[in-house]
């Protein structure tokens, strides 16, 4: 191994050439997140691009335009071997309007269905999509409180939610998820104001990750049945990782056919793979609905299921976390491959770019493969009366 220029380049005869590094400094700032790598031409992606993954949880490679769609599942099933060829939000883009989920009005892409595509503008004749027409969500839509038009003319944007891919039903969140940008519009960067006062300046439609750390290490959330709908009406706080105010929930008996043996059960805090002892806080703060927490010393089994309660406990585990120099937030230039850790990074959209529907030369095109896996989060720390979901046996 040598390093040449801050790459560092391996030798061996399996990854001959090889190269990879971490991202600036004052790019990855505190986050702990981000490393791009180098391919030599005809290399299979494998040992190095994996720990390198698992190690920075966001991985760049730059300059790929022109590859396949079908190649991302392939690609992801190099780091998640259980990976299924089902997207994690199903066999088909989510359409129907009692999900918040239908409002990007994602398509497929028909020849790779593990593949959505998302973006902003109409295209036509894409990828044999005849007419489809891509909505770039922002947090005007989803949060309580949006920025008001001075603020949005000053330049200001939001996370707009944070999570990780899943669907908190029925299926399990997949390793990776792999994001591909065909088509990036040239606009100003925007910024994100923090609740300390600090603004973070970031490119416009910057996909934005953080990493969780040690909290709540014998919790198991329960996620609300048909979750996105559940919250449909619901709007989120400022930076994007709660709901503040209780009392818009969809009715349990108003969701489409649901089951308890289907809801989403998740460990608070995951294994990370190829590093277990580093834990990792995955809870997506919008979705949750109980909480059950295990004392390991009295094994004594402690239950919060008062909905509002549940929120604020995990807010104010990931609101320590969310601050400017804790977030990576990508910039994206055509033709990047951007692999993520879909079990170790919370991320969000950011930037207000609906404003440029209409205009020909700022359409934003990316595909995002995303698959349900067969194999559940496992639990950072294991017991023996806990189950491998890291559910509490009762
Ligand atoms: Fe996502």
């Amino acid at each position: 191994m040598s390093i040449i220029n801050g790459w560092t380049v391996t030798n061996t005869s399996a990854y001959q050439n090889l190269s990879y590094k971490l991202l600036d400094p004052e790019i990855r700032q505190s986050s702990a997140i981000g490393a791009q790598v180098q391919l030599p031409p005809g290399m299979p992606i494998l040992g190095d691009t994996t720990r390198s993954l698992f190690r920075n949880q966001v991985v760049v490679m730059r300059k790929q335009k022109g590859i396949d769609p079908t190649v991302l599942p392939k690609l992801a099933k190099v780091f998640d071997p259980h990976a299924t060829d089902i997207h994690s939000a199903g066999e088909r883009a989510v359409s129907n309007p009692k999900n918040i989920l239908s409002a990007y009005k994602a398509g497929r892409i028909p020849r790779a269905p593990q593949v959505g595509i998302i973006g902003s503008g109409a295209f036509h004749d894409y990828e044999g999509l005849k007419e489809w027409e891509i909505v770039h969500l922002d947090h005007t839509s989803f949060h309580e409180t949006p920025l008001d038009q001075q603020e949005l003319d000053n330049g200001y944007t939001r996370p707009c939610r944070w999570h990780m891919d899943t669907a908190f039903y029925e299926r399990l969140p997949g390793e990776v998820t792999i994001l591909h940008s065909v088509l990036v519009p040239n606009l100003p960067d925007q910024k994100i104001k923090f609740s300390n006062g600090k603004e973070k300046q970031i490119a416009a439609g910057a996909t934005a990750f953080f990493s969780g750390a040690h909290f709540a290490l014998n919790t198991t959330v329960t996620y609300a049945p048909q979750a996105y709908e559940y919250i449909r009406q619901c709007k989120a706080s400022e930076d994007g990782l709660t709901i503040p105010v209780f009392g818009r929930e969809a009715p349990l008996e108003k969701l489409s056919e649901w089951s308890w043996d289907r809801v989403a059960e998740h460990p608070i805090v995951w294994r990370n793979p190829l590093n277990p002892d580093r834990p990792f806080l995955q809870v997506h703060g919008c979705c949750v609905y109980r909480l059950t927490t295990r004392d390991p010393s009295t094994g004594e089994i402690t239950v919060i299921d008062d909905v509002a309660k549940v929120r604020e406990v995990v807010y104010n585990l990931q609101r320590k976390i969310y601050a400017a120099e804790n977030i990576y937030a990508h910039r994206w230039e055509e033709g990047d491959l951007v692999i993520f850790h879909n079990r170790g990074v919370m991320r969000s959209i950011t930037g207000q770019l609906a404003q440029y529907q209409k205009e020909k030369n700022k359409k934003r095109l990316l595909w995002q493969c995303t698959m349900t896996s067969n194999v559940s989060p496992k639990p950072f720390r294991e017991h023996e009366d806990v189950n491998d979901t890291g559910y509490v046996r009762v």
